[in-house]
């Protein structure tokens, strides 16, 4: 079986790895030399920036950025990707967008670029770079497809050829907003452990005293406050969702945030 890994990047590269070592025939493309060099170098996979040099997949898999600008959901790569595969696939090829993208993304791509003549799915990743072993490619996912068939298609590649554990859910749109709810929800609680840290700060609380003390409950996961809600999922996914409806909670969560590493900045400086 072919499968075609595109874009290999931070979740890119160890999915077309991880498929390799299960003895799959994987071709890697990427628009970045760097990324393909690393593919070939290190995941032990064929990769290019060539896209004609890619044979015709059973499977492609859709890894690629996704951004924001002006707090709206760039999906520029995902579309132009997309464009690429429309160009080889059939009925039978079976797409797998694992990027992250807004809810009624996978039934556009679906509908309007592929005239509905392909099996397409959505499994959207949970990967945690630093702890790979247990959060890697291979944990329980989530996964929805745009009908029956493909969902039906996506859980064999990914239960039955891959062994990795997915939750299925009844619509795409589902499986499209549980990523970017899930990193919401983690924004939130952090957000909160900010909040809750400059509040501490004002009664002269030892804030990290609390938190252990808070966590010996059984309900209770307060993360710690650091350097301000970063690296690119969580403030990218949490404008994701409110780019799609309004919520006072996740706007107030952004301004902690904000406010946050301002009180931090002035810590330093003082
Ligand atoms: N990194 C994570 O921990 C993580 C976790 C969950 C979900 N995600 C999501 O996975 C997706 C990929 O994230 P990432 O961290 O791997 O990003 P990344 O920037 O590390 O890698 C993306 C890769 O896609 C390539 N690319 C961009 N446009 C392309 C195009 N048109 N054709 C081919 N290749 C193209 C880039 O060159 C890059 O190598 C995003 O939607 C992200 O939100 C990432």
């Amino acid at each position: 079986m072919i499968v075609c890994v595109i874009g290999l990047g931070q979740i890119g590269f160890p999915v077309a790895k991880y498929i390799a070592t299960k003895g799959y025939d994987v071709y890697g493309f990427d628009i970045n030399p760097d990324a393909v060099n690393q593919g070939i170098q290190n995941g032990k996979f064929k990769a290019t920036t060539q896209w004609d040099q890619i044979p015709k997949a059973e499977v492609y898999i859709i890894c690629v950025t996704t951004s924001q600008v002006n707090n709206q959901a760039d999906l520029t790569s995902v579309f132009d990707t997309v464009k690429k595969i429309a160009t080889t696939a059939d009925t039978n090829t079976l797409v797998t967008i694992e990027s992250t993208i807004l809810p009624g993304t996978s039934k556009k791509i679906f509908e309007e670029m592929f005239k509905r003549n392909i099996l397409l799915v959505h499994a959207p990743h949970r990967y945690w770079a630093d702890q790979e072993d247990k959060y890697g490619v291979n944990q329980v996912r989530v996964i929805g497809g745009v009908n029956t068939e493909s969902l039906n298609a996506g859980i064999k590649f990914y239960k039955d050829k891959l062994g990795i554990p997915m939750h299925t859910v009844s619509t795409v749109e589902i499986a499209e907003m549980c990523k970017i709810i899930e990193n919401s929800h983690r924004y939130l609680q952090i957000a909160f452990a900010e909040d809750l840290k400059m509040m501490c700060d004002n009664i002269d609380m030892d804030f990290d005293e609390l938190r252990e003390a808070m966590n010996t409950k059984w309900n209770v996961d307060l993360p710690e406050a650091r350097d301000g809600i970063g690296r690119h999922c969580l403030p990218k996914d949490i404008r994701y969702v409110t780019s799609l409806t309004p919520s006072i909670l996740l706007s107030s969560a952004m301004d902690v945030d904000n406010k946050y590493r301002e009180w931090l900045t002035k810590q330093k400086d003082s």
